[in-house]
């Protein structure tokens, strides 16, 4: 049985990985397991200098998920590099690096620094936070900025650019195409939806900055048919990572055969840390018990008929 992929040119052992902003740098979880394991490991949003995030209260929880509005608080990609980079590099998984930028310019340094990293196996643009006033998702609601910030990171690195996309959007295929059309290596969906939650008693928003993402079991349908849709539009022109209220074996199957190669575990981590292994552990079974030879086989297998 073959769980082994091979997207934009790099070999991963398997298609659960982690997402970004819900496993830190990778290092947290080697005090649980062997974070080996995973296929890979998608880091907090980098920029170029530290960001201390929002004000907080920044979490809220919601029916079925959460609220967050972290605002992209991380160190920095130099402190990343000298400090936190040295430590995760001995672990034997990939690394794929969620780059955030005010700029084009900004996007494009972050990936450059990030170049000789050898672990570092490509770039996923963040083009789709939406607790930020500047940049990401100034970049992920117009096709034409999206394009044009594609254009300038793939000709500006060697790394493949795989660009995470909002949800927040009317047509999220348009926003697929424009990054296809620009040079994308592959397409990560989705990013959370925006929410809100109203203490009752203070008569306020929850959070600080009054709305936030909403992630977890509850984004699941629309994260599927998101995928879906793309998949539908573009087939496999790129390999889409499915995202999005994954916590069970079968909600990862679903985005797989919506037409993902790969999946990505959130919010799962925080409620049940050992999701991504289990979730492992069960696409396992269910290729052992349905004779599916090859992982691969299951994409987009939804579609048509
Ligand atoms: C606390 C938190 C922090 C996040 N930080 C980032 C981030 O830095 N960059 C990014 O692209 N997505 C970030 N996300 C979005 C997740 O990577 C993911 O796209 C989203 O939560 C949907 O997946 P889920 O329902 O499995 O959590 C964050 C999500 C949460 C809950």
């Amino acid at each position: 049985m073959n769980l082994g992929i091979e997207i934009f040119g790099v070999r991963f052992k398997n298609p659960v990985w982690v997402a970004s902003g819900t496993f830190g740098y990778g290092e947290e979880a080697t005090k649980l397991y062997d974070v080996s394991l995973l296929g890979a490991v998608v880091t907090k949003g980098l920029s170029l200098r530290p960001r201390l995030g929002n004000e907080t209260p920044r979490i809220a929880e919601t029916p079925c998920g959460m609220l967050n509005s972290i605002g992209l608080q991380n160190p920095g990609v130099e402190a990343f590099l000298k400090d936190i980079y040295p430590r995760i590099e001995k672990i034997d998984t990939h690394f794929i690096v969620n780059v955030f930028g005010e700029s084009e310019e900004e996007y494009v340094e972050v990936c450059k620094a990030l170049e000789s990293a050898e672990k570092v196996v490509a770039y996923e643009l963040n083009v789709s936070c939406p607790n930020v006033k500047k940049g990401g998702i100034i970049f992920g609601h117009d096709p034409v900025i999206l394009g044009r910030l594609v254009e300038r990171v793939k000709s500006a690195v060697r790394k493949p650019v795989l660009v995470k996309l909002s949800p927040n959007v009317t047509d999220i295929t348009q926003f697929a195409k424009a990054c296809v059309d620009a040079g994308a290596d592959g397409l990560v969906l989705i990013n959370t939806l925006v929410g809100m939650k109203i203490d009752v008693k203070r008569r306020k928003p929850d959070l600080a900055t009054k709305t936030g993402g909403l992630s977890g079991p509850a984004i699941l349908p629309i994260a599927v048919r998101m995928v879906y849709q793309v998949y539908e539009k573009l087939g496999d022109e790129v390999p889409i990572i499915g995202v999005g209220g994954i916590s069970n074996w079968e909600d990862a199957l679903q985005h797989v055969m919506a037409g993902a190669s790969a999946v990505q575990v959130g919010t799962a981590n925080f409620f049940d840390p050992l999701a991504p292994l289990k979730i492992l552990e069960g696409i396992r079974a269910y290729m052992e018990e349905e004779g599916v030879e090859d992982f691969s086989k299951l994409v987009g297998v939804a579609h048509g008929g």
